[in-house]
Formats: structure tokens, C-alpha cells, sequence
């Protein structure tokens, strides 16, 4: 079920904006510049395996994706999920749900190993309700036709972008949402600690504070915000984030677990930024489902 996924090459030191190539029916296909890029993630995935306050991170929004269900009145429900990775977040939060039927998932990610991997557990979870689309969630466009959403995840966004993008996205994500969405995000708390300033931004821009959890033993943290003021109509074409290159993300002051249990060497830590995941050379497969 799980699929083959990198080869081996290393990610590229520094690429801005998305690195595709022509679309086809709607689809990007990448340049090899862009197939690289997204070997980083199918790389940073495996980190779940590894590292046990990554797990509670994601049983943390999973939590509040069922919370989020659990509210909402009976019917149909949309949820958008931007950066979706595997969908793991969504899929686990899904199984054995009773609203799991009610679900109009769209998971947007750019890795085509990511999706087919989520593809394929969506499909023997028997979730036909939930969408992978393979394609630049940074472009509001891709999310035609999912929208207005009952949720919205931006979770693994807020560490790989500035600042600036942070409060973009904050403010552009509520022309994603229905009336009263609840949005779970998370983010980094390593120093200096953008947390309580990105708590304001949700405020200002009318949305209630849910619940803020933080992950013992690391820095992780997982917000769930209300919009309470009315949503803006949806427009296309509206640039939601821009992720960094890689050693200028603030995730890359993060504390991320080594698979190798060796402490890195000073020289280790320069090449790929203090403590910032590894890459790891000897890729095979994409990482196993847990939930
Ligand atoms: C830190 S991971 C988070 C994955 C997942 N949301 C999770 O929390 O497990 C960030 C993900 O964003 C994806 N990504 C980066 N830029 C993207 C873009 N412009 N459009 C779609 N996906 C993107 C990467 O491929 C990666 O899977």
C-alpha cells in the first residue's frame, strides 16, 4: 500500500517559489529541481517514526479535527487542508469517526510521493470523500470548488514561512472558510517565539481562541481558532504563503530529533543550520501510517 518513494538525492540548498513545470489537466508536473524539493519532505515525514513529540503533535490536531467535527451541525462537511503531507493528520482523525461519511475532503500537497502514499490509505480506509490534489497550496486557486470550508488546517506552514506570511495567511485563509470554521495551525515555539503574537493576529482578525496546546519536551504547538466574523467571498488567484528556502525557515531554529542517535558535529550543524531535520542520504520508502 505504501509506495516507493525517493531516490536518494539531496534536497537543494536554497529554491524560492515553487519549482514546477507546465500543468497537465490541471496537475503541475515538476522539474527535477522541484521533484528534489519535495524528496525533503517525504524525508521530513519519517521524522514521525523518530520522534515521539512529533506523534503527540499530530495526535494533538487530531484531537481538535474530531473536536472541530463533533461541533458541527448534521450534514455535509467541507474541509480544506493545506500542505497536507500523507494526510495522516486527516486520515487518522477520520477513522472510525461517525461524521466520517459526512467528510468533503481536499488535501493539497506538492509531493506526488506524499499524495500517492495518501491516496492509497484514504482508499483502504474507504474514504471517498477525501481528495488529494497534487498542486501549489500557496495559490488560493487550487481550492475552488472545496470552498467555504467547515475546517481548515494549516499545520507544518507557519515554521517554513516569514512572518509576514504568517499574518498573510491568517488574513487571506478566512475568504477559505465558512461561517464559524475552525482553523487548527501549528507552530514552533523556539525562540524568539512568534506563538503569542500569531494568538493576536488570529484575534484581530476576528477569530476566537479555541484551545492552544503545547507539546511537552519540544517546542511544538497546535492552535484551534473560530472565525467569528463574516468570511470574505472566496478569490482565486490569491498568494496565501511563500515558503523559505530552507535555512532561512524559522522551523530551522527548531529542536527536530536526529535519526542518527550521534550528536552532530559543530561543522554538521553549520552545513544544515542548527538544528534543523537531516536529511537523510539512504531513502526508501515513505513512511508508515500511524495514528
Ligand atoms: C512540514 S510538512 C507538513 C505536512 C503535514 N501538514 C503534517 O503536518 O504532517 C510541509 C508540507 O508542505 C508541503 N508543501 C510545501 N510547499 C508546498 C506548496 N506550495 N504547495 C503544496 N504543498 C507544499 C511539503 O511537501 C510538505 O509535505
Amino acid at each position: 500500500m505504501w509506495l516507493e518513494g525517493s531516490d536518494g538525492s539531496q534536497s537543494p540548498a536554497v529554491v524560492r517559489g515553487l519549482p514546477t513545470g507546465r500543468r497537465l489537466n490541471g496537475s503541475r508536473v515538476l522539474s527535477p529541481l522541484g521533484r528534489a524539493v519535495t524528496e525533503e519532505w517525504v524525508d521530513w515525514h519519517r521524522n514521525y517514526d523518530s520522534d515521539p513529540t512529533l506523534r503527540e503533535r499530530l495526535r494533538t490536531v487530531q484531537a481538535r479535527l474530531r473536536e472541530a467535527l463533533d461541533r458541527l451541525p448534521a450534514g455535509p462537511v467541507r474541509l480544506v487542508s493545506a500542505c497536507a503531507g500523507d494526510g495522516r493528520d486527516v486520515l487518522g482523525a477520520l477513522d472510525g469517526h461517525p461524521r466520517a461519511g459526512d467528510v468533503r475532503a481536499l488535501l493539497v500537497e506538492l509531493s506526488p510521493d506524499l499524495v500517492a502514499a495518501g491516496r492509497a490509505q484514504a482508499l483502504g480506509q474507504g474514504l471517498r470523500g477525501v481528495e488529494f490534489r497534487q498542486g501549489d497550496a500557496s495559490d488560493s486557486s487550487v481550492y475552488a470548488g472545496a470552498v467555504p470550508a467547515d475546517i481548515v488546517l494549516l499545520c507544518g506552514i507557519f515554521g517554513n514561512v516569514s512572518d509576514a506570511d504568517v499574518r498573510r495567511a491568517i488574513r487571506e485563509v478566512r475568504s477559505l472558510c465558512a461561517p464559524s470554521a475552525t482553523v487548527i495551525w501549528t507552530r514552533g515555539r523556539f525562540a524568539p517565539d512568534l506563538t503569542p503574537t500569531i494568538r493576536s493576529w488570529f484575534a484581530r482578525e476576528g477569530y476566537e481562541e479555541l484551545s492552544f496546546v503545547t507539546v511537552p519536551r519540544s517546542t511544538k504547538a497546535v492552535g484551534a481558532n473560530r472565525l467569528l466574523s463574516d468570511p470574505p467571498p472566496f478569490r482565486p488567484g490569491v498568494r496565501l504563503f511563500t515558503f523559505l528556502p530552507k535555512e532561512e525557515r524559522p522551523s530551522s531554529r527548531s529542536e527536530t530529533p536526529r535519526r542518527n542517535s550521534r550528536a552532530p558535529t559543530p561543522a554538521a550543524r553549520t552545513r544544515r543550520g542548527a538544528g534543523a531535520s537531516s536529511p537523510n542520504p539512504r531513502r526508501s520508502t515513505v513512511p508508515r501510517l500511524r495514528r
